[in-house]
């Protein structure tokens, strides 16, 4: 006989104590759906960067946003493909825009899709950067009131939250000015506020066809190595007004997930954006992982770091998963 007393394994011996001392678990009302919207009617062309996601019109949009409610999602975050693009980035703040009327669309027939908005200028401006370009760089200040004005049509076509993740300084400010302005008041800001200058964004870029055409964006978004700068952003952030913080990307940031958890007390969300998904997907689809386990344990992974909320291509996935396993 061992003389061993201790014995962790004890708490492992079957799924019923698992289950009891399991310290986080991720739920539907944790997931947000990101979706594409591009002009025109009857539109459905799976996007090929991003297997199993499409570019959707405002109305086949409705087929999606009823198949995720379903499902028990009840959170979408929308792009927008304009149909023409500018050095101002105009089809962003326009009041017919792509976004704009996805939005009165989705509200009209499921008034309870809770509707959040990237507010962003690469995917409307013809060079691809988040902002007014002036020389070589993106031009910050004139930039702001184009974002308020972008935020701002986006609540008045009826979205929920908006999500500016351009990254220039002072943006959660001057969206909401303008927001409160306007009586907007109750309309949340969820802020892309430690967003990284990542590789991980390519087949988003490729998916919403919004890469700068010259230069990069590592005048705007963070240097990767940097984590203590991560939570001036954050701080920042909070006290420009912004109500949710986010971390972008998430697999290679769990750190700063967890330090900006640790730091602050609003909820925290986390991307796992275009290139995490991607990169699972292609593995998958060779036979490589198994796609259901790798997808959930990182799942739970965003939560142990701290995550409140999981922006996630997986979505629907995680929530048919999920109900299997109740
Ligand atoms: C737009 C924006 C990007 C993403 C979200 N909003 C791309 C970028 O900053 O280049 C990336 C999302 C993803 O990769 O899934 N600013
Ligand atoms: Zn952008």
């Amino acid at each position: 006989m061992s003389n061993l007393t201790v014995r962790p394994r004890r708490l492992r011996r079957n799924e019923a104590v698992r289950r009891l001392v399991r310290e986080h678990a991720v739920s539907r009302d944790d997931l947000i759906y990101p979706l594409f919207v591009a002009p025109g009617t009857g539109v459905k062309r799976e996007i090929s960067s991003l297997p199993g996601n499409y570019h959707w019109s405002a109305d086949t949009i409705l087929c999606e946003i009823e198949e995720m409610l379903k499902l028990g999602v009840r959170s979408a975050l929308l792009f927008g493909l304009p149909e023409s693009k500018d050095e101002v980035g105009s089809g962003a703040y326009d009041a017919h825009g792509v976004v704009q009327e996805a939005i009165r669309s989705i509200k009209a027939r499921f008034p309870e899709t809770y509707i959040i908005t990237d507010v962003c200028l690469c995917e409307y401006t013809s060079h691809g950067h988040c902002g007014i370009v002036k020389g070589e760089t993106v031009d910050n200040d004139p930039t702001l009131g184009l974002l308020a004005r972008t935020a701002l049509s986006h609540a008045e076509a009826g979205a929920d939250m908006v999500a500016p993740s351009d990254m220039m300084d002072g943006r959660v400010a001057a969206i909401r000015a303008a927001l409160d302005e306007h009586g907007f008041q109750d309309v949340p800001i969820m802020a892309y506020s430690a967003k990284y200058a990542s590789a991980y964004y390519g087949p988003f870029r490729a998916a919403a066809d919004s890469a700068p055409a010259f230069g990069d964006r590592r005048s705007y978004q963070m240097d990767p190595p940097n984590a203590r700068e991560a939570l001036r952003e954050v701080e920042l952030d909070v006290l420009e007004g912004a109500d949710i913080v986010m971390v972008k990307p998430a697999l290679a940031y769990m750190d700063v997930i967890y330090r900006v958890r640790e730091a602050f007390n609003l909820p925290v969300a986390c991307y796992n954006v275009s290139g995490e998904f991607a990169m699972v997907k292609a593995a998958a689809a060779q036979g490589l992982i198994d796609e259901r386990r790798i997808v959930m344990e990182t799942m739970a992974g965003f939560k142990r770091a701290g995550a409140d909320i999981i922006i996630t291509y997986h979505a629907k996935d995680v929530a048919r998963w999920l109900k299997e396993e109740e």
